[in-house]
C-alpha cells in the first residue's frame, strides 16, 4: 500500500536541483512579447489627461494598451465585476494598473512602463477602517450579524466582564515564485493559457470574456506554483487576460510576470482586522457571554473580502463552547490593494479575537490560560448530554482538544517550564521570557457550498502504466503526491507506474479553486471512483475470462489475484485492452452533509473539523523590544495521515507562516496610501535562523470520523492558526513587567513589544 507512507514530494529532486518548471522556465519562441503595467502612483481619484507618446517610443515596444483599447470585457474580477483591467479614467489605490506595454523583452516593458506622462486629479483617499466607517463605504448594505442567544444580556447579567481591542495586520503573501502567465496564439483565435494559478478554471472563465470567446476555446494548464497559499486564487487573472489579449491581438505568445516590488504593489494580501470585544465571565472563568466587532479593510474591490470575512465570524468561537455570543463584521471599502485570500481565509483573524479574550481573563482572573480554555473547550464525543453547538448552529460532534491538550501538556513538560520561566523572569530585570498556548478547531470544506465538488481523469495505458488527472493544482503543498498514492493504492501497483500530469481545463472541466484545504479531500475521493470504475471494468472482463466471479479479482503488490491465478497487473492491462475494454475513466465527487445560509449564519457550512494544539515560549528585550522564538511544541491532528512527511512539513510550514504574521511581518502604508514595505528590504519574513531552536512536532494519531479518503483530514490551513500562540507568548512575556494585562497589537514587531512594555511599566 502507498497510502499513510512518509514519502517525499513528487517533484523534491526537481525543487532542489531546479529542474522543475515554472511558467517563466516553459521555452517560447523568439518572438514572444513580454508585457508590463503602467502603475497609477496615487490611491483615489481620474485620469484627466493621458500621453502615452514616450511608451510608445520606448525601444522594444510593440504594442501599448489602454482601456478603451480592450477588445471585450475590461474586468478580471473573482466576484462582482468591480475590477476593470486597466483603469476605467478613475483610479482607487497606488498600484492600480492604468496601461499595458507589449515589448521584445521583461526589461524593454518594464523600462517603458514608467514613461507614462498621465495626469491625475487627486480626491481624498480612505485608507483605515475607522475613516471608511465614517463614511459608510463598505461591500453589502449594512454589518453582518451572527448570533447565539443574547450575548448583551448574558454579559450585563455576569460577575466579570473584560472589554478590549486591537489592530491585526494582514500579510503578504510572499510566494517564492512570483505571479506569471503566458499565452500561446492558437488556430481560429483560441489560446493556450499557462498560468500559476490556483484555479484554472477561474482563468479559462475570465479570459474567454476577455477575448470574447467561449470556455472552449480556451484551455488554462498549470503544472505547478511556486508557492500560493491563497494569492493565487483570483490574483492572477489581471496576468492572465492580459496574456490572452495580446496573443489574440499580435498572433505571437505573451507572457507577463511581476517584479517582486510590483506584485507586492499590485496584489491583494491578508485582510488587516480592527477587533473589539466585550466577554462576560463567572468566577470560575467559564464564559457566559462575548460580543465582538470585526471592522474589516478588504481594500478598493470586492474579490473573495464576504467569504472572507464570514470565514473569520466562523472561527470566533474556535474551540470553545460559548452559551452566547455577538459577532458584527463590518466588511469595509478604502483606498488601498484588493484584499483576498490568505492561508486560513479569514479564520486566523477570527481565531486570534477568542484567543485574546482567553488571556485576558487569564490574566484578570489569576488562572492558568490552559487551565481557563479546557473549561471552556467544546465537549468531547463522549460526553453526553453537552449541548455543543456553535454560535451558527452546527454541532461539534467530533471535539478532540481534550485528549490533545493532555498529551501536549505532558509531551511539552508545560508545568515545569512555566514555573522555570517564573523563577527566571523574577531573577532579573533586562530580559522576560513568556509562554502562550493555542488550540485550534477549524471548518473544513468551502463555505460556497457548490464549490465542494470534483472531478477527475485516469487512463490506464495497455502497457500497464497510468496517467493521472485531477482538477487541483500543486504549489508545494504536495497534493498531487498523495493523490498519486490514492490511485497507486485503488490498483495495487507501485506509485512509479502513476504519472502525475499538469492541472488542465481540457482534462477535467468546472474544477473549483484548490483552496479550503480541501485538494486531497475532493481530488483524492475523485480519482477513487475513477480508479474504482476501471478497476470494476477490468475486474469483471478477468473474471468472466478465467471463470471467476468478479468478487473474487483482487488487485495487490503489482499483481492481480483471479481466484487462485496470479497475473501482473501490466499483463491485465493488456488482456482487458484486448478483450477491448474501456480503460480510461473520469471520476467526480462531492462533499455530502454540507447545507448553509449565510445570511443568517446558519446550517452546517463545514464537513468536518481540524484540530491542533501549540505551545510557544519567546524572549522579549525590555531595552529594544527585540524578541524570538525560543521553543515550539505541536500536536496536530491530520486524521489517518495520507502521508506523515507532507502532513508534518505542513503543519511546520504553516506554523512559521502565522508565527511571521503575527511577530515580524509588517505592513506599512504611508500617509498617502503607498505601500511601503514593498521588498524583503523592508518587508520580514521568518528566515531559516528565526525557525524555534526547539520545534518539536507531532501529528495526533486518530482518524477522521467522517467518511473522507482513507479517513484523512485536511492539513494545508488549519496548523497556521497555532502560530497564534506566539504572539500570545510575546503578550505574556509583556505581562511580567506590570500589573496590567498589556494592551498590544499585531504583529509583535520590535517596536510594538517595546510600546507595550512601556505601556505595562507605566501603568498605561
Ligand atoms: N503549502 C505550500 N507549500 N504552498 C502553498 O502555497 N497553500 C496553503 C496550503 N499549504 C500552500 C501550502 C493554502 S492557502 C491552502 S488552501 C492549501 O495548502 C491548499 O492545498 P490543499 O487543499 O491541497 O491542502
Ligand atoms: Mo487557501 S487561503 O484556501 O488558498
Amino acid at each position: 500500500m502507498s497510502i499513510a507512507k512518509p514519502l517525499p514530494h513528487d517533484a523534491a529532486k526537481l525543487h532542489v536541483t531546479g529542474a522543475a518548471r515554472y511558467v517563466d522556465d516553459i521555452p517560447t519562441s523568439r518572438d514572444c512579447l513580454h508585457l508590463a503595467f503602467g502603475l497609477a502612483p496615487i490611491a483615489k481619484g481620474r485620469i484627466t489627461a493621458m500621453n502615452l507618446d514616450a511608451v510608445k517610443r520606448s525601444p522594444g515596444v510593440v504594442a501599448v494598451l489602454t482601456a478603451d483599447d480592450l477588445p471585450f470585457a475590461n474586468d478580471v474580477s473573482p466576484s462582482i465585476h468591480d475590477e476593470p483591467l486597466l483603469s476605467d479614467g478613475t483610479v482607487h489605490y497606488p498600484g492600480q494598473p492604468v496601461f499595458l506595454v507589449a515589448a521584445t523583452s521583461h526589461r524593454a516593458a518594464r523600462v517603458a512602463a514608467r514613461k507614462g506622462d498621465v495626469t491625475y486629479a487627486e480626491e481624498e483617499a480612505l485608507l483605515t477602517v475607522d475613516q471608511a466607517l465614517m463614511a459608510d463605504s463598505r461591500f453589502e448594505d449594512g454589518p453582518r450579524i451572527y448570533e447565539k442567544g443574547d450575548a448583551a444580556a448574558a454579559i450585563g447579567a455576569a460577575p466579570h466582564v473584560i472589554d478590549g481591542k486591537f489592530d491585526l495586520g494582514g500579510q503578504e503573501h510572499f510566494y517564492l515564485e512570483g505571479q506569471a502567465a503566458l499565452a500561446f496564439p492558437q488556430e481560429g483565435g483560441d489560446v493556450l493559457v499557462h498560468s500559476s494559478t490556483q484555479h484554472p478554471t477561474e482563468i479559462q472563465h475570465k479570459v474567454a470574456e476577455a477575448i470574447g470567446a467561449p470556455m472552449h476555446a480556451v484551455r488554462v494548464e498549470t503544472r505547478r506554483m511556486g508557492g500560493g497559499f491563497g494569492g493565487k486564487e483570483s490574483q492572477g487573472n489581471a496576468l492572465a487576460v492580459s496574456c490572452a489579449i495580446i496573443a489574440t491581438l499580435t498572433g505571437r505568445p505573451a507572457k507577463m510576470r511581476y517584479d517582486r516590488d510590483d506584485d507586492m504593489t499590485v496584489t491583494g494580501k491578508r485582510h488587516p482586522f480592527k477587533i473589539s470585544y466585550r466577554a462576560g465571565f463567572d468566577d470560575d472563568g467559564k464564559l457566559l457571554g462575548v460580543d465582538f466587532l470585526h471592522l474589516v479593510n478588504c481594500g478598493w474591490a470586492q474579490d473573495l473580502s464576504l467569504p472572507v470575512a464570514d470565514r473569520a465570524m466562523l472561527h470566533a468561537d474556535n474551540a470553545y463552547l460559548i452559551p452566547a455570543i455577538r459577532i458584527e463584521s463590518h466588511r469595509l471599502k478604502t483606498n488601498l490593494q484588493s484584499f483576498t485570500a490568505y492561508r486560513g481565509f479569514g479564520g486566523p483573524q477570527g481565531v486570534v479575537g477568542i484567543e485574546r479574550v482567553m488571556d485576558h481573563i487569564a490574566h484578570d482572573l489569576g488562572l492558568d490560560p490552559i487551565e481557563l480554555r479546557r473549561r471552556n473547550y467544546y465537549a468531547a464525543p463522549d460526553q453526553a448530554g453537552a449541548d455543543n453547538t456553535t454560535p451558527y448552529g452546527q454541532k461539534v460532534e467530533d471535539f478532540e482538544l481534550h485528549e490533545m491538550t493532555a498529551q501536549l501538556l505532558d509531551s511539552s513538560d508545560y508545568a515545569a517550564r512555566k514555573a522555570e520561566i517564573a523563577d527566571w523572569n523574577a531573577g532579573q530585570d533586562r530580559f522576560a521570557r513568556g509562554i502562550g498556548f493555542s488550540p485550534v478547531k477549524f471548518g473544513i470544506s468551502f463555505t460556497l457550498t457548490h464549490l465542494n465538488q470534483a472531478g477527475a481523469l485516469v487512463h490506464v495505458y495497455q502497457d500497464g502504466s497510468v496517467h493521472l488527472n485531477h482538477g487541483g493544482t500543486e504549489m508545494g503543498q504536495g497534493l498531487f503526491q498523495k493523490v498519486a498514492q490514492v490511485a497507486a493504492s485503488r490498483f495495487g501497483i507501485p506509485l512509479e507506474k502513476v504519472k502525475i500530469t499538469a492541472t488542465d481545463t481540457a482534462k477535467v472541466p468546472n474544477t473549483s479553486a484548490t483552496a479550503a484545504s480541501s485538494g486531497s479531500d475532493l481530488n483524492g475521493m475523485a480519482v477513487k471512483a475513477a480508479c474504482d470504475t476501471i478497476r470494476d471494468r477490468m475486474a469483471d472482463h478477468l473474471a468472466q475470462r478465467y471463470q471467476t466471479e468478479p468478487a473474487k479479482v483482487r488487485f495487490e503488490d503489482g499483481n492481480v489475484h483471479i481466484g487462485d491465478e496470479v497475473i501482473s497487473f501490466d499483463e491485465a492491462a493488456s488482456l482487458a485492452y484486448q478483450g477491448r475494454i474501456s480503460l480510461s475513466a473520469t471520476g467526480f465527487y462531492k462533499t455530502p452533509k454540507l447545507e448553509w445560509d449565510r445570511i443568517n449564519g446558519q446550517g452546517r457550512p463545514f464537513f468536518y473539523f481540524a484540530y491542533g494544539a501549540a505551545i510557544t515560549e519567546v524572549v522579549v528585550d525590555r531595552l529594544t523590544g527585540e524578541n524570538r522564538i525560543l521553543r515550539a511544541d505541536i500536536l496536530h491532528d491530520a486524521g489517518a495521515s495520507l502521508n506523515p512527511a507532507l502532513d508534518i512539513g505542513q503543519v511546520e510550514g504553516a506554523y512559521v507562516q502565522g508565527a511571521g504574521w503575527l511577530t515580524t511581518e509588517e505592513l506599512v502604508w504611508d500617509g498617502k496610501g503607498a505601500l511601503r514595505t514593498h521588498a524583503p528590504s523592508t518587508y520580514k519574513i521568518p528566515a531559516c535562523s528565526d525557525r524555534p531552536d526547539v520545534f518539536n512536532v507531532a501529528l495526533y494519531d486518530g482518524q477522521n470520523r467522517e467518511d473522507t479518503i482513507y479517513r484523512s483530514k485536511a492539513v494545508g490551513e488549519p496548523p497556521f492558526m497555532l502560530g497564534i500562540s506566539a504572539w500570545l507568548a510575546q503578550s505574556n512575556a509583556v505581562s511580567s513587567f506590570g500589573d496590567a494585562f498589556p494592551a498590544m497589537d499585531a504583529p509583535g514587531t520590535a517596536e510594538e513589544v517595546w510600546r507595550a512594555i512601556r505601556r505595562v511599566r507605566d501603568g498605561v
